[in-house]
């Protein structure tokens, strides 16, 4: 919305979807994560819509239910928007799943579609077909749907401290800078997240990875959400998948806008946007800036490769949390992410592997250590919200 929505247009180009689900890959077990994921298999052919939603261990609610449950959809209680629609906080009870009183049970977070959007019903049920099989720490619980007359409904777990976008961009006097150590912490949830998928036995290609989808816990354990966009990565003898192009601006990698050619390379690219926008503290579209700065991508890239010029690139609010060494392994795991030929990018397990060695913040002068933030001194207040990009067809 706002000044970002000039990024949002329609795809001039849709081609033919290809949504395969035969032969299995031979995925890596994931070696990073902590053993509490299901591995599940996605069956082999596309299912129906019937199929989705009988097999998913899901909760069907009524639209009654949840209009109970987020008190009419209190435009006070709105958590945040995408491209499906906004998202209402409510309260539901934890067995019966019934709609309880504001402050009773456990709460929940619901999506609602906008009926005006770009995006639609096929979405809503692509992200029921994923969460409702795929299980992780490191990807949002989804309690439920509703598919009521022309309401869809996403339920999921709410997740307090909202969206990673709305703490890193977010400013004012009183608001305290994002800490290094959390910023680290998130990335490596957010790889292992991204992991997981790549490694699923039928691969999922999340494609819109981006800052507003990776929602936090309290202690900023990180969870992908908003699978909407999420498809099965090619199969058999397949290079890619080809897709119409949809995905946020930004965020999206070069072949996959000129092309539609849709690999899991595709998300490591955007974990390169994602990771220098966390390096950065600067979004990755802002027309906001003057115009050689408006793209972070094109603005950063040539200042990753110079140690002496890398500060440019760091957020200046971090100053004193991280020494030198570990800023520029951080900015070189973006760089290798942001590759221009797919292949030079490294997969998400390289990733998960080169970020937990840098959970450490490194060494660093002494008089700055008293200000190295970590995952338990940051105080931090109701998340807010703001215009965001959002994710919509892509002009080729
Ligand atoms: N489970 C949740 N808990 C808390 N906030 C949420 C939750 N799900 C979504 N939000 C907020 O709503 C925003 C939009 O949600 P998202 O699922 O990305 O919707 P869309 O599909 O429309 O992009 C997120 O960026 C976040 O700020
Ligand atoms: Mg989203």
């Amino acid at each position: 919305m706002g000044a970002c929505l000039s990024h949002r247009i329609k795809s001039v180009s849709p081609s033919a979807a290809v949504n395969s689900r035969s032969a299995s890959r031979n995925g890596n077990n994931l070696s990073c994560s902590s053993g509490k994921e299901s591995l599940a298999s996605i069956p082999q052919t596309p299912r129906s819509e019937g199929e989705i939603l009988q097999s998913s261990n899901l909760k069907n609610f009524t639209f009654s239910e949840l209009r109970t449950a987020t008190r009419n959809f209190r435009p006070d209680s709105v958590l945040g928007e995408g491209g499906f629609g906004s998202v209402f906080k409510g309260w539901i009870d934890e067995q019966s799943l019934k709609p309880t009183k504001p402050g009773t049970g456990i709460i929940i977070a619901a999506k609602r579609l906008n009926q005006e959007g770009f995006q639609g019903h096929k979405e809503w049920l692509a992200e029921i077909n994923y969460l409702g099989q795929l299980h992780h720490p490191n990807l949002v619980k989804l309690i439920g749907y509703c598919l009521e007359d022309e309401h869809r409904l996403l339920v999921y777990e709410f997740m307090v401290r909202g969206s990673m976008e709305n703490h890193l961009f977010r400013r004012g006097s009183r608001v305290p800078p994002l800490p290094w150590g959390i910023r680290m912490k998130v990335a490596l949830g957010a790889a292992k997240g991204l992991a997981f998928l790549h490694n699923a036995k039928t691969q999922v290609i999340y494609r819109d990875f981006k800052t507003a989808n990776i929602l936090l816990d309290s202690n900023y354990n990180a969870k992908l959400s908003d699978f909407g966009l999420a498809r099965d990565g090619p199969t058999g003898d397949r290079s890619h998948v080809s897709t119409r192009v949809m995905g946020t601006y930004g965020y999206a990698a070069p072949e996959y806008l000129a092309t539609g050619h849709l690999t899991a390379k595709s998300d490591i690219y955007s974990f390169g946007v994602v990771l220098l926008e966390m390096l950065s503290g600067r979004k990755a579209i802002d027309n906001n800036r003057p115009s050689g700065e408006q793209s972070l991508v094109d603005w950063a890239k040539p200042y990753l490769t110079s140690k002496r010029r890398i500060f440019r690139v760091i957020d200046t609010r971090l100053q004193g949390q991280y020494s030198l060494n570990r800023a520029q392994e951080v900015a070189n795991l973006a760089l290798q992410c942001l590759a221009v030929e797919p292949k030079c990018r490294p997969s998400m397990d390289e990733v998960v592997t080169t970020l937990v060695k840098l959970q450490e913040p490194g060494e660093m002068p002494k008089r700055n250590q008293k200000h190295r933030g970590n995952a338990h001194n940051h105080s931090n207040g109701k998340p807010t919200t703001y215009p965001k990009p959002s994710a919509s067809p892509l002009h080729v």
